[in-house]
């Protein structure tokens, strides 16, 4: 969190401090200074927009860094829908890049092109990119090599050096790249910046060492280390003084919090906490110390891994009453032989069972997943295991996804790449039966009520607003601004089949 105090201190007339946070205050004042000398030269204000592309995580680090930018003296802005399309005229653009998949880079040369010509009729702009694509040194050389016009690049291990990063550039007209291979400090006493005033992410952990042989999270987000139960609990009393009803509680693998606390002797954190800080706290007693929060109204949390979801957190799930009525808990595949060849420690009759386990302890949950279709050996009746369990489970909803191969990660080496053609009409089938299974279940709750917190007025409508259940579905009803923020309760009238339209009661 933001402290004042410690940015009152800074003096920037002197050298930079070697400590954080105090060191990233020296540069974000020192660009304040130079962001508001160019507004009264060019006698407007400075403008970003920050793009974020993939999971809860960018989404999270995002708001840091767009806080960190409004403090240095960006306004948002810059960008125009034009009847031709966009255009952009920001004098700062931020990409924060995604890997997961292969589409997700593609995206990016994407803009890049396109934002080339942009910067072309607004010298003046500067474009950062930051994110998980930047930690892969293949891509870094690419836009070394080909985006000349690309002023800064770093990594997920340090966005908190924002400032100093556009200070470097700023000062010496350079193009800055910093990219660090591994953590080697948790800076955290930094701002953050809410897309929404009444509810926000909180990371409990970074990392994953779970290496599921398809995905290049491991690879790019480093190894897992769990923050100290103190330092969680902390924020989430400051963000709730600050309004905040709503957290969500974020890792790759949130059931294996507590397991990697001062991992990497070399990770500094930035206050002194002892070695046993945290002992004892794993991700079940880390949720019942939350729900204890006073004036906190939801808890949701993000991802669960089903490996490690233990019986333990389905009484603490249970128990707490701010733990909202949605679980996701992704699949992959429903075949065992796929798991085993993902590495995902689990099987068919272990997901199944851990879904039984969990609806008879928590009726009203709903489920959500993350599937993928075609990794490399999967035949027609591995996919018919996954047809299978999405029947007999029953999701909400399901993201589904087509493998894309990662260099780097195990199975990009896997031998039996199935065709082309075979995963669309597999990828086609899957959507339908996702489908067809969750309209029922949506419909089965038309006429109930639900309290629901209001989140934005309808994108399409703006008589209406968007509000959100504790099961994470979406209902839109009459309403205004003045609501927005509020928990209301909603009787559904009418399903959708991915949302609601509601009533008030
Ligand atoms: N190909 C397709 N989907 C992937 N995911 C992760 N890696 C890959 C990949 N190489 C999916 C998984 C994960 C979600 C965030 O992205 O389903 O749960
Ligand atoms: Fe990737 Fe598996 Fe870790 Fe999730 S648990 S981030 S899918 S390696």
């Amino acid at each position: 969190m933001w402290n004042n105090t410690l940015l009152d201190s800074v003096d920037i007339e002197g050298p930079a401090p070697d400590t954080e946070p105090a060191r990233q205050y020296y540069f974000m004042k020192k660009c304040r200074a130079i962001v508001s000398r160019k507004a009264e030269e060019t006698g407007r204000d400075l403008t970003y927009m920050v793009e974020t592309l993939g999971c809860q995580m960018n989404a999270k680090d995002s708001e840091k860094m767009t806080a960190i930018l409004e403090y240095i003296g960006y306004v948002e802005g810059g960008v125009e829908e034009k009847k031709d399309g966009k255009s952009i005229t920001a004098d700062f653009v931020l990409y924060n890049t995604c890997t997961v998949r292969e589409n997700a880079n593609q995206k990016i040369y994407g803009h890049l092109g396109f934002l080339k010509n942009q910067k072309e009729k607004h010298p003046m702009m500067r474009i950062a990119l930051c994110g998980c694509m930047m930690q892969e040194d293949d891509e870094v050389d690419k836009v070394k090599r080909s985006y000349p016009f690309v002023d800064i690049v770093f990594g997920t291990h340090n966005i908190h050096k924002l400032a100093e990063l556009i200070y470097e550039h700023l000062v010496s007209g350079n193009r800055v790249v910093d990219v660090w291979d591994k953590p080697k400090q948790i800076v955290e006493e930094l701002p953050g910046n809410r897309k929404y005033p009444f509810k926000t992410g909180v990371n409990i952990m970074y990392g994953c060492n779970n290496f599921c042989t398809y995905c290049i999270v491991p690879y790019v987000r480093g190894r897992e280390r769990s923050r100290y139960p103190e330092k969680i609990i902390d924020e989430i009393k400051a963000l709730v003084d600050d309004g905040v009803t709503e957290v969500m509680l974020l890792g790759q693998n949130v059931n294996s919090y507590g397991k990697s606390f001062g991992v990497e002797a070399s990770i500094k954190d930035d206050r002194e906490v002892s070695a046993e800080a945290g002992e004892g706290t794993d991700f079940a007693s880390l949720l019942r110390r939350v729900n204890d929060i006073e004036g906190l109204r939801r808890i949701r949390f993000m991802t669960s891994h089903p490996k490690d979801l233990s019986d333990d957190l389905i009484e603490a799930m249970a128990d707490c009453d701010k733990v909202c009525d949605h679980l996701h808990l992704p699949l992959q595949s429903g075949s065992s032989n796929i798991l085993r060849k993902m590495n995902r420690s689990y099987d068919k009759e272990s997901y199944l069972s851990l879904v039984e386990r969990i609806r008879k302890r928590l009726p009203d949950i709903s489920l959500t997943t993350d599937i993928i279709v075609g990794f490399p050996g999967e035949t027609d009746e591995d996919f018919e295991e996954t047809i299978d369990v999405v029947d007999r489970v029953g999701y909400d909803s399901a993201y589904t996804f087509i493998y894309s191969k990662r260099t780097g990660t195990p199975a990009a080496r896997f031998p039996d790449e199935v065709p082309d053609d075979v995963v669309k009409a597999r990828f086609d089938r899957l959507l339908g039966v996702i489908h067809d299974r969750s309209s029922s279940i949506y419909e089965s709750r038309v006429g109930k009520i639900y309290e629901a917190l209001v989140e934005e007025i309808n994108d399409h409508d703006d008589s209406m607003v968007s509000a959100r259940l504790s099961n994470n579905s979406i209902v839109h009803m009459k309403g205004d601004r003045s609501l927005i923020g509020e928990y209301l309760q909603v009787k559904l009238v009418e399903s959708k089949g991915f949302y609601y339209i509601g009533e008030r009661v």
